[in-house]
């Protein structure tokens, strides 16, 4: 087992994660399994049973494991690994700090923080699955855990924290996370921008404004902290009409994945009907039927179809164009400014401007 763990964490930084040594002991502390007892749908939708022979060689990839379905949406997983990585480690835990986790899933995450020494609170919508998480972490012998069934909006009302962790994509983040953290804390959360939830890291007090840690998918929360807002981009598109090139290949070789979706969060700053168009799963600037649009592929070619081909065709052009001249930044050079906006009997801070501040590439 230690051995498989160990191959773990080679997964986990050939991701190009660095883990500092606290966090990948943790990773090897943690059976990952425990946490999975019923087993899990892999990305194919087959399930996987704790007595199939690909069950722990699975567990022990880097990658999504998801354990409650609703129809054809998931709507509870463990997330994939070297993500969970990247939010601990902007997440800046020390032992001793009290931490708020919205969205305890299977409970893994938490035990992890549990591991690097955190007290923590996990907070999950769903009862059955707070249960099943409050009784992983009880066999995996985690102490330092509480979990709670309740809608992470509230956060935890009674309680201060240092840090709180968000491991479900919301449209903004909650007023009353920021009222319950330490003047110092910190709030790391998947946000919804453009069909993907970027992770943004936000602090208390000050301007409202946030930063951007790293890219990612994930799937989206319940109750206020899913509403939509002004500012929501269409939803993911699913098969769009017939697309025809519209524009030619510019780069040889195609912008790698990092590069690609650095494009897609400007594209997404700037113009709001861009999306992830889910078939065939790329940057799609979406028309008002939702059937056509312009696709832009890593090479920068566009792909175009439906009534309005010509005008967001040209758009795509704009946007590509003015994210070249700028340099190609990195997703991570943008300040994000926040808005009070959402349900107005729920309000959420959510992205409403976007400012370039750093140069980086
Ligand atoms: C990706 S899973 C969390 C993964 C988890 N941290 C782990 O380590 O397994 C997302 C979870 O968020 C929960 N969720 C969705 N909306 C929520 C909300 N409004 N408040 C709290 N939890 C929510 C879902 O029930 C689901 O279990």
């Amino acid at each position: 087992m230690v051995d498989v763990r160990r191959h773990f964490l080679d997964l986990i930084r050939q991701d190009g994660v660095r883990l500092a040594p606290e966090l990948a002991a943790a990773f090897e502390a943690v059976p990952r399994e425990v946490f999975v007892p019923e087993g899990f749908h892999r990305r194919d939708g087959g399930w996987v049973a704790p007595a199939d022979p690909e069950f722990l060689p699975t567990v022990y990839r880097n990658d999504v494991l998801v354990t409650k379905m609703n129809g054809d949406v998931p709507v509870s997983s463990s997330s994939q690994p070297s993500l969970m990585a990247i939010m601990l480690e902007a997440l800046d835990v020390r032992p001793g700090m009290r931490v708020l986790e919205i969205g305890a899933g299977t409970g893994y995450n938490a035990a992890l923080l549990a591991t690097l020494g955190a007290e923590v609170t996990s907070v999950d919508v769903q009862e059955d699955v707070a249960a099943r998480a409050r009784s992983a972490l009880a066999r995996a012998g985690i102490t330092g855990v509480r979990v709670a069934a309740g809608d992470g909006y509230r956060g935890d009302p009674d309680s201060r924290y240092d840090r709180i962790i968000v491991t479900v994509g919301v449209a903004g983040l909650s007023p009353h996370w920021f009222e319950q953290l330490t003047p110092d804390g910190l709030v790391i959360a998947p946000v919804e921008h453009a069909g993907h939830h970027p992770v943004l890291s936000a602090r208390p007090g000050g301007p409202m404004t946030a930063a951007v840690v790293c890219s990612s998918g994930f799937m989206s929360a319940t109750g206020p902290l899913g509403a939509r807002h002004a500012g929501s981009h269409p939803p993911s598109a699913g098969e769009l009409a017939e697309l025809t090139e519209a524009a030619p290949a510019r780069w040889s070789p195609p912008l790698k994945t990092t590069g690609y979706r650095d494009l897609w969060f400007a594209a997404g700053a700037w113009h709001g009907r861009v999306t992830l168009a889910t078939l065939p799963g790329h940057l799609v600037l979406l028309d008002r039927d939702r059937t056509g649009g312009a696709v832009v592929l890593p090479d920068g070619s566009i792909l175009a179809g439906g009534v309005e081909a010509e005008r967001y065709t040209a758009d795509a052009v704009t946007l590509i164009d003015r994210w070249w001249r700028l340099g190609r930044p990195s997703m991570r050079s943008w300040r994000i400014d926040l808005a009070l906006d959402g349900d107005p009997a729920a309000p959420i801070w959510v992205p409403r401007g976007f400012t370039i501040e750093r140069r980086e590439t």
